[in-house]
């Protein structure tokens, strides 16, 4: 019988150069967008896809992270004598909710470097990663679209979606036999492709549900662009054994690790809010843009 998947990995132990000075002491994935962090967003996701098990994968600097999903006692205490019980409530809302594990990559050696620093946590069982920079709103989240894949495939599976040929030379590209609407099966992977050179439109996102066997994968292949461990990279060494599957997700898609995307993200996620976004929908109506 096919296990279900109960752990989720967060590789977050980037540098965030995108957004210094502001990461310079603040992690990228604490950045707020509305008034929660951006890393939530992907765990929230993670909880409503029914995964519990968040194994962090962080660098230095990163300890507001682990802050944040701890229980903060005097906070609470304050809130609960002050009878704030909405704010109590958003409080505790998430860490209730998971387990959070950590684990350190000391050197920010690369994204596929950061997933194999999570293997003994995962042990010897399929489990998610979440790039959560990615910000995803969708009518099932993301996660759970790719489980439904991996149940039926029994094999890994990663989030895609179309960019134009343009965009290519910042993603990791597939090519890929179509088998249905959103279903593919990979045949190939290359990894930030220039304009022109991909082999396809469809572009890899940060949702992946993968086997175990990645790690060996990962374990094999030395540094690639940027000198740094790819996960693509890993995902290209398996393919020769492993059967890989994409999906092309739907919903919509905030590169919250770009400034241009973050801005997007918090303008189109504070007007999705019935609190604010009316307010803030008159506001930007009124601009002289
Ligand atoms: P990015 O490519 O967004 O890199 O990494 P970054 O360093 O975080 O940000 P910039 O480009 O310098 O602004 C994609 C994901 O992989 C993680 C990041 O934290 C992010 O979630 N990552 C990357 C690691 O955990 N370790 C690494 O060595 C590199």
């Amino acid at each position: 019988m096919l296990e279900s998947v109960r752990k989720a990995v967060f590789p977050a132990a980037g540098l965030g150069t995108r957004f210094l000075p502001a990461t310079k002491s603040l992690p990228k994935e604490m950045l707020p967008l509305v008034d929660k962090p951006i890393i939530q967003y992907g765990v929230e996701e993670a909880v409503g896809s029914g995964i519990g098990d968040i194994v962090i994968v962080t660098g230095r600097g990163k300890s507001a992270i682990e802050d944040h999903f701890d229980v903060s006692f005097e906070l609470e205490y304050l809130l609960e004598a002050r009878g704030q019980k909405a704010l109590l409530e958003a409080v505790r809302a998430i860490s209730d909710k998971v387990n959070v594990a950590y684990i350190r990559q000391s050197q920010a050696l690369g994204l596929g470097h950061a997933v194999l620093r999570s293997r003994d946590l995962v042990g010897d069982e399929a489990f998610a990663v979440v790039l959560a920079d990615d910000v995803i709103v969708a009518p099932t989240p993301c996660l759970a679209q790719l489980l439904a894949i991996h149940r039926t495939f029994r094999a890994p599976v990663m989030a895609v979606m179309e960019v134009p040929p343009e965009q290519s030379p910042a993603y990791g590209m597939v090519q890929a036999e179509q088998l249905s609407e959103r279903v593919f099966r990979v045949r190939d992977l290359v990894e930030k492709p220039k304009a022109g050179d991909s082999p396809s439109n469809l572009a890899i996102i940060g949702r992946y549900v993968l086997t175990p066997r990645i790690f060996d994968s990962l374990a094999c292949v030395g540094p690639g662009a940027g000198s740094e461990i790819q996960l693509t990279d890993g995902l290209k060494h398996m393919l020769r054994e492993t059967p890989l599957y994409a999906y092309k997700f739907e919903g919509t898609r905030y590169d919250a690790g770009d400034k241009l995307g973050f801005l997007k993200a918090t303008v189109e996620l504070a007007l999705r809010r019935p609190d604010l976004g009316p307010g803030f929908r008159d506001y930007l109506r009124a601009l002289p843009l």
